[in-house]
């Protein structure tokens, strides 16, 4: 296929003309400067890019948490930018899936229940969720921690959790904040293995926000950020 008409086709992320300025006092901080991304589908890309350099900005903005200043950010084809908070927290709930460096599960509920809830929440039906749900937990190697608490479960368990938690509802875009970096590095290679495995599988578009590199290199493309702009490595 054409490559432009396939990214046309293709796009599950564009973000055109993102500025985003931060006003603390008298100073004034461009983290993001008139930014160009498209992910598409199936594509896996890492953001990397020094502490403070707009990784978790950019992530913010994709994943419709926060308005930008500038510029326009369309999912599937739906553009964003003028919508209500109230159609983007349902849009959001639909296409976007979250993994962070801390993992947010609920404390008082299993492993696997930490899976099921958005689910029920999203209206899918009790048996298929835990059908998926028990599918995800063996692909990440935790059939037998299924009904473990999280404070139950070691930081590379707790952290796969959150994988198959934001897998879950088969979002079209999964934004992961430096989803390993919280872990050692020998835990984060093998979790960061098992998620770019589950994603390819699943046919998911990954924006990534790592400052591993090594980690990087197994994604399809590396896009650094600098001084607010993006530069494809
Ligand atoms: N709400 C905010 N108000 C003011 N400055 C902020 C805010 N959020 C982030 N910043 C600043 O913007 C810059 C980028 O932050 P961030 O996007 O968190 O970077 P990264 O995720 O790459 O570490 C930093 O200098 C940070 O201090
Ligand atoms: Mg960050």
């Amino acid at each position: 296929m054409n490559n432009a008409i396939k990214n046309q086709e293709d796009s599950v992320l564009s973000l055109s003309g993102i500025s985003r300025i931060y006003t603390q006092g008298d100073n004034k901080i461009d983290v993001l400067k008139n930014i160009d991304l498209n992910v598409n589908r199936g594509e896996i890309i890492s953001l990397i890019g020094s502490s403070g350099s707009g990784k978790s900005s950019l992530l913010h903005i994709a994943g419709l948490l926060e308005q930008p200043d500038a510029g326009d950010i369309t999912i599937n084809g739906v553009k964003f930018s003028k919508m209500k908070d109230q159609d983007r927290t349902i849009s959001r709930r639909h296409s976007i899936g979250f993994i962070y460096q801390f993992h947010h599960l609920l404390s008082d509920f299993s492993a696997i229940d930490n899976i099921i809830i958005p689910m029920m929440i999203a209206g899918q039906d009790k048996s298929y969720s835990q059908e998926r749900a028990m599918m995800l937990l063996s692909k990440l190697g935790l059939e037998d921690r299924k009904d473990h608490l999280p404070s139950q479960l070691s930081g590379g368990e707790q952290q796969r959790v959150s994988i198959a938690r934001a897998i879950a509802n088969k979002p079209d875009l999964l934004l992961a904040d430096e989803p390993t970096g919280n872990l050692d590095s020998k835990t984060a290679d093998i979790v960061f293995e098992q998620f770019i495995s589950l994603v390819r599988q699943e046919n998911m578009s990954v924006l990534l926000a790592t400052h591993n590199i090594k980690l990087s290199e197994k994604s399809d493309r590396v896009i650094s950020i600098q001084n607010g702009e993006l530069e494809e490595n």
